[in-house]
């Protein structure tokens, strides 16, 4: 058998993240800078069944059966062998290698997961459809995250910039204008599964105070959506920043994005939010191209421990 590779890029939500779990909409685009990359080879000399795991980044080296069941390196390939009905694995190595950082809100879960499905799938002769492979990411995220909308492993796994929303087939977006964005990391872990799982208490305890906000969070969505199908880019700046005041209100951003936004916005920015599950992890601006570097580095000097620009679209 041939080594097999496959790899899955980084994503950011631009608009919705959140609300998107309580059926708003919400716009996503993936970020192919960053990648989960996995390789299979075969053990030739090894018995059958036996399945060993390096992934350096993360310094776990094992075997699949030491492993837990449920564990995000495993569950993956458990999962590709009950799709394909196969009793167990031919001997073989993965090696699982990413450059998307952990916990920060680029989806870094969702892409190993989608690299492990393709890798394994196609190593075993039998590559798995676009949509089984973000099935089985949708599960991992679920023994994970708790309640995942599912625009994590959907704008991953078919890479292209996406409108979502929950339990509905997904609209590939066309952007007809590309732009820029700089992403800023806090450095901070995002605590996403908590997060989630704190804007459900309010939402059951309090539903007046929090439906409105997520009802404006779908309107941001709405009119984002009508913006990027249209000849003016420029209103969005606005949107992103007013998206972010919602999270806000949510309680799911911290003091740390909140100064990041600022930074963004008093050096150039058009507009700026957090990025993903909130409390840690990344935010989001969108710059002119000529700003991109200023705003860099003034994510850097406010405390984000490593920027990225990209070119959406
Ligand atoms: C996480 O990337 C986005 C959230 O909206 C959760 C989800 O949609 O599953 C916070």
């Amino acid at each position: 058998m041939p080594a097999v590779t496959a790899s899955a890029p980084g994503k950011i939500i631009l608009f919705g993240e959140h609300a998107v779990v309580y059926g708003q909409p919400a716009i996503a685009v993936p970020v192919t800078q960053v990648q989960a990359r996995c390789t299979v080879v075969a053990i030739p000399t090894a018995p059958a069944g036996r399945v060993e795991i390096d992934a350096p980044d993360i310094g776990l080296k094992s075997t699949l059966e030491e492993l837990s069941p449920a564990h995000p390196l495993a569950l993956p390939l458990h999962l590709v062998r009950e799709q394909l009905g196969i009793p167990a694995f031919p001997a073989c190595r993965l090696r699982i290698t990413s450059t998307i950082p952990i916990a920060s809100g680029l989806g870094s879960g969702a892409a190993v997961s989608v690299a492990v499905a393709r890798a394994v799938s196609a190593f075993l002769g039998h590559p798995l459809s676009d949509e089984q492979v973000s099935g089985i990411a949708f599960r991992v995220d679920q023994t994970h995250h708790g309640t995942p909308s599912g625009i994590d492993n959907t704008v991953i796994t078919y890479n292209q910039p996406i409108y979502f929303v929950r339990g509905e087939p997904f609209e590939r977006l066309t952007l007809h204008h590309p732009f820029w964005m700089v992403i800023g990391n806090s450095g901070i872990a995002s605590p996403t599964l908590t997060v989630v799982e704190e804007v459900r208490q309010r939402y059951q305890s309090s539903p007046s105070s929090i439906e409105p906000i997520l009802l404006a969070i779908g309107e941001i969505v709405r009119q984002a959506r009508a913006i990027l199908a249209s000849d003016s880019l420029e209103p969005l700046g606005a949107l992103l920043t007013e998206n972010h005041q919602r999270l806000q209100e949510l309680g799911v951003s911290c003091p740390e994005l909140d100064h990041l936004v600022n930074a963004a916005l008093q050096n150039g920015a058009l507009g700026a939010k957090l990025s993903g599950g909130g409390r840690g992890g990344n935010m989001i601006a969108l710059v002119e191209e000529g700003q991109a570097a200023r705003v860099a580095d003034a994510l850097r000097r406010a405390g984000a421990v490593s920027t990225l620009i990209t070119r959406v679209g």
